[in-house]
């Protein structure tokens, strides 16, 4: 037993020299039943990769012997904060919520902690609480990529580019990380006049319908441009859609984010010129695995923090690739990601 102590105090130590050690010494953890149980609220399940991203989670979750309960919000703040309580009331050990507003999540943060239990924050963050952990890709490289990826190709032929920037949902940090990483590399050629904004706006709720919105009304407003920034594939969807009935899909370079088996077969048929691949099985199992030492009470080492407005969060920031016609099969589909017969058809 002496010896067990010292071994965990050991690798407390080592893992404070090394890393953040996030433990919140909660009420109950894993109350009377002998497998711990995990609350996972997600905003959505409309988009394919959140459909993904809960399927991992569970799938990992499971291995480790943990159970799950899950549920969507559809997009409903309140309701999200009433799925937050009713897994409260169910005695999860540990949450896991994906906030459709990261503001007003911090509720759902307070309510769980009044209960003792921790909260994980998955993918998007939680603000102005003090949240015990945050799990995500490096967001603002996303932007930066996608950037990145117009720039080369708009330096390829003279002349000054015309761009229409659609971003995501305003409720969402990481829309804002994402322009963040697409300013840093647009910023700079907008000021040397070598790109000029034509149209710009953001996509409420992230939804393809609204991006369509904005991508018409970028017609109709600037009539030509070379370039749509998208900030994802649902978004990169809706704004091909508007292209496609102007007879100008394929035309137009259009970026996005995520992977989605749609996006890439629009990349291969020409409609959509790029998408980041984030590599959602390692955040999904990471995520699983940090949930299971939280819900039972044991340290988690993450390397980073992050100023949510109240407290530096402890972070992990997982890595992301820039995917074109050219390396989707190394990327995607070596990863197992999707199936090649999915994306490419014969
Ligand atoms: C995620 C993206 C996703 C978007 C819309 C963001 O928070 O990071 O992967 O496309 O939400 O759901």
């Amino acid at each position: 037993m002496k010896l067990r102590i010292t071994l965990v105090l050991v690798s407390c130590l080592l893992s404070v020299l090394t890393g953040l050690v996030v433990s919140r010494g909660g009420a109950k953890a894993t109350a009377q039943r002998s497998r711990p149980l995990i609350g996972l609220s997600m905003d959505t399940l409309k988009e394919e990769r959140w459909q993904g991203d809960r399927d991992r989670f569970i799938a990992r979750a499971n291995q480790l012997g943990a159970d799950v309960e899950t549920l969507s919000a559809n997009s409903d703040d309140n309701r999200q904060i009433k799925d937050v309580e009713a897994l409260i009331t169910k005695g999860v050990d540990a949450l896991v919520i994906i906030p459709h507003d990261g503001a007003a999540c911090a509720k759902a943060v307070e309510l769980a902690h009044q209960a003792g239990i921790p909260v994980l924050a998955y993918d998007r963050l939680i603000t102005g609480c003090d949240l015990d952990l945050y799990m995500t890709f490096d967001n603002v490289k996303v932007g930066e990529l996608q950037a990145k990826f117009l720039a080369a190709a708009f330096a390829i032929t003279p002349g000054k580019k015309r761009l229409v920037r659609i971003y995501g949902s305003k409720t969402d940090n990481n829309a804002f990380l994402f322009k963040q990483g697409q300013d840093n590399i647009i910023g700079p050629l907008v000021e040397k006049g070598e790109v000029e904004i034509v149209h710009e706006d953001w996509a409420q709720d992230w939804r393809p319908e609204n991006a369509k919105k904005i991508a018409n009304a970028a017609i109709t407003k600037a009539g030509n441009f070379d370039a749509i920034l998208a900030s994802n594939d649902g978004t990169a969807g809706g704004a091909i859609q508007a292209l496609v009935e102007e007879g100008l899909a394929g035309k137009i370079l259009v970026t996005g984010q995520d992977a989605e088996k749609a996006a890439c077969q629009r990349i291969v048929a020409g409609a959509q010129s790029m998408t980041i691949y984030k590599p959602l099985k390692e955040l999904a199992s990471k995520a699983a695995e940090a949930a299971v030492k939280l819900a039972q009470r044991r340290p988690i080492v993450a390397r980073a923090e992050l100023d949510n407005g109240k407290v530096k969060v402890p972070s992990i920031f997982l890595e992301v690739i820039s995917v074109t016609k050219d390396n989707l099969r190394e990327t995607v589909i070596a990863d197992g990601f999707l199936k090649e017969a999915d994306v490419f058809t014969p």
